[in-house]
C-alpha cells in the first residue's frame, strides 16, 4: 500500500491526472478495454493504477472465493503489453496487488465498512447478501489509498456501477466514475472471468443471456411498455437451453434500481431502464444487462 500511495502522491503533486482501474484479476479483453479507456482519459502523461485483489468481503459463504481464478503472472503479462512506445506511455504505471492483510489490517470481517442503502435490494443484491457492502468497502479503501481523478468500471456489473456512483457522490469523493460498455464475444456472450468455468456445452448455450436482452430491446422497439410482457419475451428465449437455470430476470429504473410495472418517459431516470438477468450453468453464475430507453 505505501509504495502505491507514494507513487500516486508523487504523480498528483507533479500535476498528472490519475486513473484507477480496480479488478479482481483473471484479466481478459474486457479488463484491458477498461485500462485503455483509463489511459485515453488521462493521456500519455497520466498515471494509471490497476489493482488486482480477490476481495474476500464481497464473496458470500458458499460462493466461489477460494475457487476464483488467480492468474497473476498472466495478468501482469497482459498489462505489460499495453505499453505503447509510439505514444510514449507505459500503458499501466502501477499494478497494485495487495494481500488481504494489507487491505484488512484488523482482520475479517473489517471493523469499518461502507454500504449504500436500497440500491442493493433487487437484481444481484437480492441474491448475494452483503456482496455490495464488500464491493463499496474495498473500492472506498482503494479510492482513499490512490485518490485518483477518475476510476473505470465495466457496465456488465451495472448494479455495482450504480451503487459505486451513489457512494462516490454521497461521500463526496470527488472522483469521476467512468462506465465502459460491455465487451462481448462474437456470438454476444459478455466477457467474464467466470466464462472460464463453462463446459463446451454450457458455453454454447450461454449465448442465451445476450439473446434474452436483444429480445427485451426488440419488444420495447415494437412498443411494449409492460414490464411483465418484456420479461416474458426475455424468459421465452430459455425454452431451448436446458443447461440454463434463471436466477432472475428483472426490469428496474436505471437510477433507483427499483422494479417497475410500466416503462414510461416520466420516471426518475427519465425513461431509462435496466433489463438485467442472472443465470446459472451448473455452479457457474453469469450476469448481463442492457439499458432500455423509452421516449415521450
Ligand atoms: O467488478 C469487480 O471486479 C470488483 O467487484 C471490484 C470493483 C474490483 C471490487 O473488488
Amino acid at each position: 500500500m505505501p509504495a502505491m500511495q507514494a507513487e500516486a502522491d508523487a504523480a498528483r503533486a507533479a500535476g498528472r491526472r490519475l486513473a484507477l482501474v480496480p479488478t479482481l484479476g483473471a484479466l481478459h479483453a474486457g479488463h484491458l478495454a477498461l485500462v485503455r479507456e483509463a489511459r485515453e482519459r488521462v493521456g500519455p502523461d497520466g498515471h494509471v493504477t490497476v489493482s488486482i485483489f480477490v476481495n474476500p468481503t464481497q464473496f458470500g459463504p458458499g460462493e466461489d472465493f477460494a475457487a476464483y481464478p488467480r492468474t497473476m503472472d498472466a495478468d501482469l503479462d497482459l498489462l505489460a503489453h499495453l505499453a505503447d512506445p509510439e505514444r510514449g506511455d507505459a500503458g499501466v504505471n502501477v499494478v497494485f496487488a495487495p494481500t488481504p492483510e494489507t487491505m484488512y489490517p484488523f482482520g475479517l470481517p473489517p471493523y469499518a465498512m461502507v454500504s449504500v442503502r436500497d440500491l442493493d435490494r433487487h437484481l444481484c443484491g437480492a441474491h448475494r447478501p452483503g456482496h455490495f457492502a464488500g464491493v463499496t468497502t474495498v473500492v472506498a479503501k482503494l479510492f482513499l489509498a490512490c485518490r485518483p481523478h477518475l476510476a473505470v468500471f465495466g457496465q456488465k456489473d451495472a448494479q455495482q456501477l450504480a451503487i459505486l456512483r451513489r457512494m462516490t457522490d454521497d461521500l463526496g469523493f470527488g472522483i469521476e466514475l467512468v462506465g465502459h460498455p460491455i465487451v462481448r464475444e462474437a456470438d454476444g456472450l459478455a466477457l467474464s472471468s467466470r466464462n472460464a468455468y463453462l463446459s463446451p456445452e454450457e458455453r454454447a448455450q450461454a449465448v442465451v443471456l445476450s439473446q434474452a436482452l436483444r429480445a427485451a430491446e426488440a419488444s420495447v422497439a415494437l412498443g411494449a411498455r409492460d414490464a411483465a410482457a418484456i420479461r416474458g419475451a426475455m424468459a421465452s428465449q430459455f425454452a431451448t437451453v436446458p443447461l440454463a437455470r434463471v436466477q432472475y430476470i428483472e426490469i428496474v429504473d436505471a437510477d433507483t434500481l427499483q422494479p417497475v410495472d410500466t416503462l414510461s418517459a416520466e420516471s426518475p431516470s427519465e425513461g431509462r431502464y435496466l433489463a438485467a438477468l442472472a443465470v446459472h450453468f451448473g455452479t457457474t453464475r453469469l450476469i448481463d444487462n442492457t439499458t432500455l430507453v423509452v421516449g415521450k
